[in-house]
């Protein structure tokens, strides 16, 4: 009999981890072992536009989704019980063994809450059972609940079967929250998987190019920002006060931001324009002008990759990209107050600053002057993470596996 593993994904920074998990599963049904995994990919469609999305599944070559539930955009709430109602008759009609969720985003919560609620009809031999549930990227906690993904990453942990961990604290977190030691599993970052093995092709974009960074095999210094959360860009006096530090950064180097559709909209509705150059309407700013900051869409993957890899300093309010900024040594001055991955601060070169602009450009001063660019990499943060996701759960399923290994 094959294990039914049934992925989901949702939003940007689920596809990274999936993709990863997707290449684990080949490679065990490649080999032709008799234990084969049947996978069906289920998109939610919370994001949807092509540069927030369908970009991904090229860059990664991620197999087409299996099912789209095309939930699009909503209150939280609304978001939430859309994909709950969706992800039931999914559910039904598929009858996975196991429900496989990714990072704390709304279709993570909700398709856990439907899986641990759902009880799936067995075969005329078996009784029916509720799926197992594994959440990867568990245990992370910023404590802060007013964060929407705490909430998620709670709700998560606290119903999850397998719970697969990137970082020690995750661990200790779980413990903590009374979750047994025999269902957490350290295996490492599938995020960083995804990135090792796009590094090199990463190399071929041309974007460093298309945005004038390069001159011949000369990288000029710039920054990039990123920044969505509610936090940050939905008041308009603290957003603005954020924007005249970056506007200072880029008086100094170029300050490339490749912007959410929620903060384009905010800067759209706030009548922000004016700190902005649009840099592919406009053309860039004159090289000795550099006086405001570059607005660049939504970049796809190996785009995005190149740019960090090169960037004298990331300016974000992100989760994943403090991670990945770790991998690559470059600075990462992190726009919030708290970090779920302390690990990037431990090991890496992330510090947090908050929304407070003199913060954000002393940081960017003694990054820029001291050229810091050194960090080790996380326990385990070495390609292999999904691997050892796959290998745990098909012993699981498959103990007869383990008396032949053993034998
Ligand atoms: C979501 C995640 C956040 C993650 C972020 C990455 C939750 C609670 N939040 O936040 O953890 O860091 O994705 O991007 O799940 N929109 C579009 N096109 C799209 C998607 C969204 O225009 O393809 C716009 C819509 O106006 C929408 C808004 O962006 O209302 C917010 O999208 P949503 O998915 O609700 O949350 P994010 O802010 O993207």
């Amino acid at each position: 009999m094959a294990f039914k593993i049934l992925s989901v994904v949702g939003a940007r920074p689920n596809f990274m981890k999936i993709a990863a998990i997707c290449e684990a599963i080949k490679g065990v049904n490649s080999v032709g072992a008799p234990e084969q995994i049947d996978h069906v990919l289920v998109h939610t469609g919370q994001h949807y536009d092509i540069n927030m999305s369908d970009s991904f599944f090229n860059d990664l070559e991620l197999p087409k989704p299996d099912l789209c539930l095309g939930v699009g955009s909503a209150s939280h709430s609304v978001q939430t019980a859309r994909i709950m109602e969706r992800f039931e008759s999914v559910v039904l009609n598929e009858q996975p063994h196991l429900v496989l969720v990714v990072g704390d985003v709304n279709s993570t919560a909700a398709c856990a809450l439907v899986t641990k609620k759902t009880w799936c009809r067995g075969d005329e031999s078996a009784t029916d059972f509720i799926p197992k549930l594994a959440h990867v990227e568990a245990g992370l906690r910023s404590f802060d609940r007013t964060m929407p993904e705490e909430i998620n990453r709670i709700v998560t942990d606290s119903i999850s079967d397998y719970l697969f961990t990137t970082e020690e604290s995750a661990n200790q977190n779980l413990l903590r929250e009374g979750i047994p030691e025999n269902r957490i599993f350290f295996v490492g970052n599938v995020m960083i998987d995804t990135l090792l093995r796009h590094r090199s092709k990463a190399q071929e974009s041309t974007i460093l190019q298309d945005l004038q960074l390069a001159d011949g095999r000369e990288i000029k210094p710039y920054a990039i920002l990123t920044l969505h959360r509610p936090s940050n860009v939905d008041d308009k006096q603290v957003f603005a006060k954020m924007l005249d530090a970056f506007l200072d950064i880029s008086e100094r180097m170029p300050v490339i931001f490749p912007a959410h559709p929620r903060t384009l909209k905010r800067i759209q509705d706030d009548d922000l324009g004016d700190y902005f150059v649009d840099h592919f309407v406009q053309g860039p700013e004159p090289w000795d002008s550099r006086v405001r900051i570059r607005l660049v869409p939504p970049l796809g993957y190996l785009d995005f990759l190149r740019l960090m890899s090169e960037a004298r300093v990331v300016l974000t309010d992100s989760g994943g990209i403090q991670e990945e900024a770790t991998i690559f040594g470059v600075p990462c001055i992190t726009l919030r107050d708290s970090t779920e991955r302390p690990v990037t601060i431990e090991y890496g070169t992330n510090v947090l600053v908050g929304s407070d602009p003199e913060k954000i450009i002393r940081e960017f001063d003694r990054f820029s002057l001291s050229g810091q660019k050194s960090s080790r990499s996380p326990r385990y943060w070495d390609g292999n993470a999904a691997k050892r996701i796959i290998k745990v759960l098909i012993d699981d399923f498959f103990p007869e596996r383990l008396l032949v290994t053993s034998r």
